[in-house]
């Protein structure tokens, strides 16, 4: 018998591969993303021998540095972000193949200088005309980015080039559509790889795996035994140093729309009929496109937003979220959102999905729980008080892992059950962790293979079903309508009220 997962067809899940040699552009090379993630992720890869030995990265930002000098920058970048270089010999191959060519993204000459330089570099390193065109922008940029590679002819062949694009993806759905309307104006969508890392981590990409490739679990997997969902991305870390993109985007464009609706869609989806990308993301939007905020009418039952004012987190007082640096002391930015999600289908009807995602939280944890119903009939009386619904917990990140909770008889002469947990971790088994997504993504693109990478109708659906709530908070409001919370506590009091009304409880984790 093959299955989905035997399909040597397969091109979600391969193991080994070695991708072709490739020019990686990196605009917006002198920016923190490039210089934290990509690079390294790069360099972790050609230290673990996954990239053919021609692998080239050219770096375009408006700054006139030079070869050498964009080369000291990504070895700093590599020092202080990931492992380090290592072996001076692997650095110095790898620095060979590092270049930078200055250019403004709305100057068309910049471009054709850079495609002279691309065409130089092809003879110099045996790149063969293949180039990753990686826009780590700001979102407000790329739209011209994409406009200037299609007028000089850069993503003129789709074999051959490919356009990666970091969230997010517009600011709203008008603006997700009119961006997909300029990629679709210059290029295919087979070229174009929307990225949402959280699908490079190990844990995302696993709950395929555990989802189908065990058999316990899908005859369950539905209204009839599940209670409830609740997905939690909670972050430790404050606004940091990017107040100016956070300002406009907030916890609902910057994490909701992409990264807790891509463990949404991956828990919720039906099976695919193949691994292939196209039956995966079709798949996920199918579910997307069944779901809605849970009471549009009334909204606070299901969207809450928050912002963290000022508290304590590990010790230490930090200020709240309008006293940052570059955030406007009326800010009504919210650094917390939740939400009580319905899906209209067969499988969902009735079972709600809480998600919640917030900065300033006490602990850095992400993790998707299914809550079983309780059982039909307690027959064990004396034991009524103790006795839990089930709970599934996939854990993302950190402590990466699974987790099934169940009743047990405790031991002693009375009949009293305890809540106990089996317990799978990465670590113990596997002696690794999650580890960085970039990597994975990176070489999936080189690859061509768009399975873990966001299709056009898949973020136009996801912005579709958190519209309702962007619309309404968009509105001008006084500042002191939004709920507070103190930096290193759990959510807004709203939040613990959006699930208490329906008799549930937000997990403590
Ligand atoms: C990014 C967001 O996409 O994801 C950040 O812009 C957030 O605000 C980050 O901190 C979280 O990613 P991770 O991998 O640390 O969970």
């Amino acid at each position: 018998m093959v299955t989905l997962l035997e399909n040597p067809l397969r091109v979600g899940l391969q193991q080994q591969r070695i991708p072709e040699p490739n020019i990686i552009v990196f605009f917006g090379a002198s920016g923190d993303l490039t210089k934290r993630k990509l690079v390294p992720a790069l360099y972790k890869m050609k230290r673990e021998r996954q990239l053919p030995p021609e692998i080239t990265i050219v770096g375009v930002a408006r700054r006139e540095w030079s070869d050498d000098f964009f080369r000291e920058q990504m070895r700093e970048g590599i020092e202080e972000f990931s492992d380090g270089v290592g072996s001076d010999t692997v650095w110095n191959d790898f620095a060979q193949g590092l270049f930078y060519c200055p250019g403004d993204i709305d100057n068309p000459e910049g471009y054709q200088k850079l495609k002279a330089r691309l065409e130089e570099i092809d003879q110099i390193r045996g790149t063969r005309g293949n180039r990753v065109f990686y826009l780590a922008v700001a979102p407000k940029f790329f739209p011209e980015a994409i406009r200037q590679l299609g007028a000089a002819g850069m993503l003129d062949d789709p074999r051959k080039t490919r356009l990666v694009i970091e969230k997010p993806f517009g600011r709203d759905l008008s603006s997700a559509q009119a961006l997909n309307r300029v990629v679709t104006e210059v290029c295919k969508e087979e070229q174009v790889y929307r990225i949402d890392h959280y699908l490079g981590k190990e844990t995302v990409q696993n709950l395929l795996i555990f989802r189908f490739a065990n058999a316990i679990f899908e005859p369950l997997w539905n209204r009839q035994f599940i209670d409830h969902v609740q997905i939690t991305v909670a972050e430790t870390v404050g606004v940091e140093d990017r107040a100016g993109y956070y300002e406009s985007s907030g916890a609902l464009r910057d994490m909701v729309q992409n990264h807790l609706m891509q463990l949404f869609c991956l828990t919720a989806m039906e099976p695919p009929n193949s691994l292939d990308a196209d039956s995966i993301r079709t798949e996920k939007v199918k579910v997307i496109q069944a779901t809605h905020l849970a009471d549009v009418q009334n909204l606070e039952y299901s969207a809450v937003r928050g912002q963290y004012k000022a508290g304590w987190m590990k010790g230490k007082q930090v200020p709240g979220y309008r006293d940052e640096p570059g955030v406007n002391p009326q800010s009504t930015t919210p650094t917390y959102v939740a939400m009580k999600l319905a899906i209209d289908n067969w499988r969902w009807q009735g079972v709600p999905f809480y998600l919640r995602t917030g900065k300033r939280l006490p602990k850095k944890v992400s993790e998707i729980s299914i809550q079983f119903r309780d059982v039909p009939y307690l027959i064990f009386q004396s034991a009524a008080k103790q006795a839990n619904a089930n709970v599934l917990t996939l854990r993302m990140q950190p402590n990466e892992g699974i987790a099934m909770r169940f009743e047990v008889k405790m031991p002693g002469a009375d009949l009293r059950s305890r809540s106990v947990e089996m317990d799978f971790s990465y670590g113990s088994s596997f002696g690794v962790t999650g580890g960085e997504a970039y990597d994975r993504l990176l070489l999936d693109c080189m690859m061509g293979d768009q399975t873990l990478f966001t299709r056009a109708d898949e973020v136009e659906a996801a912005w579709r079903v958190v519209t309702p709530a962007l619309s309404a908070w968009e509105a001008p409001t006084d500042p002191a309508n939004i709920p507070q919370y103190e930096a290193g506590t759990w959510e807004p009091s709203a939040a613990e009220q959006m699930i208490d009304r329906d008799g549930r409880r937000w997990r403590r984790l």
